[in-house]
């Protein structure tokens, strides 16, 4: 399973029974994290906090790539050229913030391959928002303001996680993210603003799509399985439900302004939290997109695959080339 060891057998033989279990290190370790220190890629680690991060990571980079995919439908059917050249820009920014995350997983031993293969043999995690579709133009809209916005509000405290590397990573992709929420909403506003046939497309989407998001924040606290340890180890500054709560608490008052309506009949603000209180989610839903992977789970990890097998020749291009600079500069 993805939430279990994560490497190869050889590097399972290769690796320091000293940096596993040791239970001083362990002690060691939790007070640099308690002082705030930065855990940088060659320092002592826990054995479990360099994999729990390679699992969130490798788990958060798919994501951004197979993110791609519900938002590259609409490339060839935007409705002006404007609309068309930012939505190809803003795909653009998640491949490379798949890019970048790759790179922070790397930095803990594992290998681009292997975190790659683990997403094309369909074992690896990514978020299950990814797997709902996207049949109408409002979508990019949604998306942008919903998913983006849900993106931006779980990862603005991962610019402060314990993890140097992926905590940099964080903060240019947190910049571009609330550029793509920014858009999104822009793009709704329009809607909401036009015709009651684009109103009503803004609504239907916002129905789609509005449990979906609240579902990118994981799994009720009670229900989650590694944010005590992660909060321990400031991998995660704050609960999933927290986030949620967050993120609900910014967006109701947006659509508000739009006329558009949460669908959501326990929706209400509670004065004395100071928050709005909010319906149930469908648990089982989520806990099915993961497992079977919904609606486009299947079409998701079939179009990664013919990518893959479509841009080996690149790839072959690429590494036949810099051995040859390779060879050159040895020669010289
Ligand atoms: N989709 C799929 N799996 C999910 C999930 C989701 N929305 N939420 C939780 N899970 C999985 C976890 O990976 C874990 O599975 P595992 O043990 O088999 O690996 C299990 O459900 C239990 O959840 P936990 O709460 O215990 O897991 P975490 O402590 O890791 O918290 C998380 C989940 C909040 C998503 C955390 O991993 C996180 O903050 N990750 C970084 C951000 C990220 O990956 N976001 C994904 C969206 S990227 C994006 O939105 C791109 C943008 O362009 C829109």
């Amino acid at each position: 399973m993805y939430s279990t060891d994560l490497r190869t057998d050889q590097e399972k033989k290769s690796a320091d029974p000293q940096v596993l279990d040791d239970a001083k290190l362990w002690d060691t370790f939790q007070s640099r994290i308690d002082n705030g220190d930065v855990i940088e890629a060659k320092d002592d680690m826990p054995e479990k906090y360099r994999q729990t991060l390679i699992r969130q990571i490798s788990q958060h980079a798919h994501s951004e790539i197979v993110g791609q995919l519900p938002e590259g439908n609409w490339v060839t059917r935007a409705p002006t050229l404007k609309r068309k050249l930012i939505l190809l820009a803003k795909i653009q920014d998640e491949a490379g913030h798949g890019l970048y995350l790759y790179s922070a997983a790397e930095t803990l031993g594992r290998s681009r391959d292997d975190m790659v293969a683990d997403l094309l043999s369909g074992k690896a995690k990514y978020s299950t928002i990814f797997n709902y579709p996207t049949p109408t133009w409002a979508d990019i809209g949604t998306i942008g303001w919903l998913v983006d916005g849900a993106a931006v509000t779980n990862q603005i405290p991962l610019c402060r996680c314990s993890y140097g590397p992926y905590a940099r990573a964080m903060v240019r992709v947190c910049k571009e993210e609330s550029f793509h929420q920014r858009q999104g909403y822009e793009i709704v506003t329009v809607l909401a603003q036009g015709t009651l046939a684009q109103k009503a497309l803004a609504q239907d989407s916002l129905n789609r799509f509005w449990w979906p998001s609240l579902m990118m924040f994981g799994p009720s606290d009670s229900a989650s399985t590694h944010s005590s340890q992660n909060m321990k180890w400031k991998i995660k500054r704050h609960s999933n439900d927290e986030l949620r709560q967050r993120f609900v608490d910014a967006t109701v008052p947006q659509a508000e302004f739009l006329g558009l309506s949460i669908p959501d009949a326990d929706m209400r603000w509670n004065e004395e939290r100071g928050s709005y209180d909010h319906g149930e989610i469908n648990w089982d839903e989520f806990w099915a997109v993961i497992k079977d992977g919904g609606i486009c789970g299947k079409d998701r990890i079939r179009a990664r695959r013919a990518a893959a097998k479509d841009g080996q020749w690149v790839r072959a291009a690429a590494h036949a080339y810099a051995q040859k600079q390779e060879t050159k500069e040895r020669v010289a």
